[in-house]
């Protein structure tokens, strides 16, 4: 495979970085394709596009092989554009390196190798061998990347991505003091929540959350109709559930919580081998995990949602207690914060529980990676800041 960078693009191949542009943004026609990544391909013939597919859900066509139907026999000699190394081995479908071999095309460019072990190279060994040129365009590396961070991390890190979504008054306060909450943002924020549970492999609580709201924490089809991100094309979005899961030591959650009871599966992570299970119902899992600080041990959570449920991106909408452990243990990468404008007062609900610092070079700090207006609501999308990772770990 030959790397290239942007300045080594010579006349013949300028346009290259344009089509793996639109390679990456069909494979964000989709919010998710659980547990496999968004992949996007452009199948290009004498300078034009006889081609195009993305990878619509788990166990559909793969970008490649969607891109090689609608492209029949004009895929012959074509240059592949693909926003991820095409896989080498058989899954729920077939490898697309042999696909895109069967289908002669002469030329495959990418922009990320697939951190997966059973591909991460071998995709353009495979098509090597098959005497198909690969290159890789590795300026466009990081844009790809950045389209499935959860899938990345799982791979590379054995741990999901987690962002963490908080709602506050301007006055940074969750609640009144008297514990009323519902509703500080308006639909468009919470339409906007939809989108992000759609987008996620599954949505993380506390059991206080659940024992105080009752939330179903479901994709619901009207509300995410009414999130303007959704894609014409993702035909799926609505359909599938992302994994509930629910931290609770001593298994308090009720068999009739809403939690459980709608669709979709769920896991309850649990202290103890000895707790009484029957009332639940048999969509719910229970996994007994090793004792943190506080609760059940939140790293054992991670590993556990990414090796045993293939979990790429998880969303935590908990309360004040879980939502600061997670941010205390260093353990989330993307924080999502609506901001109500509205105060509160001083006596209402605070975003987390975080107590104890005495300098403020001890303070969590957070780089603003993106600041929206979303109805009549803010919305503004955090990083941790560097400093951070060297306070905690180094
Ligand atoms: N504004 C918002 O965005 C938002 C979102 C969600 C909830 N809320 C509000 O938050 C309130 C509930 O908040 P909360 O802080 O009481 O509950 P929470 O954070 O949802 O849940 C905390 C519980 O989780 C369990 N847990 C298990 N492992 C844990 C660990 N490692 N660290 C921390 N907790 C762990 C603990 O119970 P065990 O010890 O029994 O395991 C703990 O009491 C509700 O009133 C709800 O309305 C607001």
């Amino acid at each position: 495979m030959k790397s290239l960078t942007n300045l080594q693009l010579d006349r013949s191949v300028i346009d290259w970085p344009v089509y793996m542009g639109r390679a990456l943004q069909l494979a964000q026609n989709v919010l998710t394709a659980t547990p496999n990544p968004r992949v996007g391909c452009v199948l290009v013939e004498a300078g034009k596009i006889v081609g195009e597919g993305w990878h619509k859900a788990a166990g559909q066509d793969h970008a490649e092989v969607m891109a090689l139907l609608a492209a029949g026999d004009r895929a012959a000699g074509a240059t592949a554009f693909v926003s991820l190394e095409p896989c080498a081995h058989q899954g729920r479908t077939g490898p697309c390196c042999d696909a895109l071999a069967a289908a002669g095309v002469a030329r495959v460019v990418i922009a990320s190798v697939d951190p997966n072990p059973a591909v991460a190279g071998q995709g353009v060994s495979k098509l090597e061998a098959a005497g198909i040129e690969v290159y890789q365009l590795i300026d466009m590396d990081p844009a790809a990347r950045k389209i499935n961070p959860g899938y990345f991390k799982r791979r590379e890190t054995g741990l999901p991505f987690v962002r963490l979504k908080l709602a506050m008054s301007l006055d940074g306060r969750t609640a009144l003091a008297n514990g009323q909450s519902q509703w500080i943002t308006g639909d468009a924020a919470r339409a906007d929540v939809q989108r992000l549970r759609a987008s996620s492999s599954a949505v993380l609580t506390g059991v206080m959350t659940v024992l105080a709201d009752n939330p179903a924490l479901t994709v619901r089809a009207d509300q995410l109709a009414q999130s303007s991100a959704v894609n014409e094309h993702d035909e799926f979005a609505a359909q599938r559930q992302p994994l509930r899961v629910i931290l609770d030591s001593q298994l308090r959650t009720p068999g009739t919580a809403r939690i459980i009871t709608e669709p979709g599966a769920v896991t309850i992570y649990v202290l103890s081998a000895e707790l009484e299970t029957d009332q639940l119902p048999d969509n719910v899992e229970v996994k007994q995990v090793m004792a943190g600080e506080r609760g059940v041990d939140l790293q054992s959570v991670l590993e556990s949602l990414a090796r045993d449920f293939e979990c790429n991106e998880l969303l935590v909408e908990a309360g004040a207690t879980l939502s600061g452990e997670f941010i205390r243990l260093g353990l989330v990468d993307e924080l999502v914060v609506y901001i109500a404008p509205r105060l509160i007062g001083s006596d209402g609900k605070a975003l987390l529980e975080m107590t104890g610092l005495t300098e403020l070079a001890q303070s969590e700090s957070f780089a603003i990676k993106e600041l929206l207006q979303v109805g009549s609501d803010l919305r503004l999308v955090l990083e941790p800041a560097n400093d951070n990772q060297e306070r905690l770990h180094g």
